[in-house]
């Protein structure tokens, strides 16, 4: 399937008046083929896994394995250490419960940023509140960047822990986290990659960035909602200890003591989200399956989601009183994220003029209050942003729109009435 897709491929879009959907680092609109796999399973294939001898449910167990292997292969993780959450947050949280409530105490260190979604900072304040270790902030360049020295420099022998994300949803560009890791690697810290934007929009080797961890979200990469995975390297999988316990991830139960399953089946409480799982796969394999001049499956995505970046960002940079915040001043775009400020104008009053045009964006902090207070430091500008992000549905055309909209918007609210 050629980049973009049409407009066919995708019901929600499939409109006499196609609206511009720019919210896909919110979430993703879905393809019929995911949408009607989903249906599928449930019209077809549906019944308890793990739990029945009956063929059904041999079969929708079969069908959820081989949604794991294939979500696994999708970021080049092993299949027995991957386990299927919530999404990211679940994820992020499983990590923090699962190893850092377990190992950490006062006198350990754990190192993040300012610049993190709220799923990677929330869990790592509250470790550090419940264990005593002490939580640092890797310092922030003045446009919302890492700075990468300061990073470093504060990777010591008493961190244990440092979670970063691999590309910010508001800056839309890379972490340097491979050099991160390394360090944090160097002094045997455990690596936790917030993958929620990185997956979706580029290729991605757990082995090639240093991670023990690695977060995602189907409902990013144009699958279901209720479902992602978290990528744990099988050694710290084996020092990890239960994040839910119940029917399904036991070996056995008695009145004087119970043992748990091994590997990521310890991990899969209750009875599991099998369709799910398999509109997961459904969407992992779409992506495989794209092309974009020359390019085949995430590279495809990536090349396309560049080109679209550079666009808007050609139209939206220049026009009178914005602030571009993503991506940061002095870096060209790496994707299609696009956040800025408009002098004077809310982002909610403006969000809402444009949604008027057709044209659907978040405005607010986008679950980064931490990072757009240093952003608004230091000068006077509101504490939200607008953004505007765009997935492989988006044409050119929607660059035009979001800066047409934006000029519209911005002169209705500027227009001073003369009696
Ligand atoms: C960078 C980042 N991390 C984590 C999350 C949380 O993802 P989810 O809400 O799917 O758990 C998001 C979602 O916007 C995100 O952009």
């Amino acid at each position: 399937m050629q980049l973009p897709l049409p407009s066919s491929e995708i019901p929600l879009l499939d409109q006499e008046e196609r609206p511009c959907y720019l919210d896909s680092a919110a979430t993703t609109l879905k393809p019929r083929t995911v949408i009607d796999r989903i249906a599928r399973f449930y019209a077809e294939e549906n019944a308890p896994v793990h739990r029945g001898v009956y063929e059904l449910s041999q079969r929708a167990t079969d069908l959820y394995e081989q949604a794991r292997k294939t979500v696994a292969e999708f970021v080049g993780a092993d299949v027995e250490s991957l386990i299927f959450t919530k999404g990211t947050t679940e994820g992020l949280n499983l990590m923090a419960r699962a190893w850092a409530e377990e190992k950490l105490k006062a006198g350990d260190e754990i190192v993040i940023s300012a610049q993190e979604h709220h799923s990677n900072f929330t869990p790592w304040q509250e470790m550090a509140r419940r264990t005593g270790a002490t939580l640092h902030f890797a310092p922030l360049n003045a446009n919302g960047t890492l700075d990468l020295e300061g990073a470093l420099a504060l990777i010591g022998n008493r961190t244990k822990l440092v979670a970063m994300s691999h590309v910010s949803n508001v800056l839309g560009i890379e972490n340097p986290v491979r050099e991160v890791f390394a360090e944090a690697k160097r002094v045997g810290a455990v690596t936790v990659l917030d993958a929620a934007q990185a997956v979706p929009t580029r290729p991605v080797d757990v082995n090639d960035l240093g991670c023990d961890a690695l977060a995602f979200s189907a409902h990013k990469m144009l699958g279901p909602t209720g479902i992602g995975a978290l990528a744990v390297n099988p050694n710290l999988l084996d020092q990890m200890s239960a994040y839910q316990t119940g029917g399904g991830m036991i070996e056995r139960v008695a009145v004087d003591g119970t043992t748990y399953l091994d590997g990521a089946a310890r991990y899969d409480a209750g009875t599991p989200n099998a369709a799910g799982a398999v509109g997961f796969a459904a969407a992992c394999d779409y992506l495989d399956a794209v092309d974009y001049e020359g390019q085949s499956g995430m590279e495809a995505v990536a090349a396309y989601e560049h080109n679209w970046g550079q666009h808007a960002v050609e139209q939206v940079a220049g026009i009178e009183g914005i602030r571009m915040l993503g991506p940061p001043e002095g870096h060209p775009p790496e994707g299609g994220i696009v956040a800025l400020q408009l002098d004077g104008i809310h982002p909610h009053d403006l969000a809402v003029l444009l949604d008027a045009q057709n044209v659907m964006v978040r405005a607010g902090h986008h679950c980064t209050m931490p990072l757009h207070a240093h952003l608004s430091s230091g000068g006077d500008f509101p504490e939200t942003s607008l953004r505007a992000s765009a997935y492989i549905y988006n044409t050119l055309t929607d660059a035009g729109r979001l800066a047409d909209a934006l000029k519209f918007a911005r002169e209705a609210l500027t227009r001073t009435t003369v009696a």
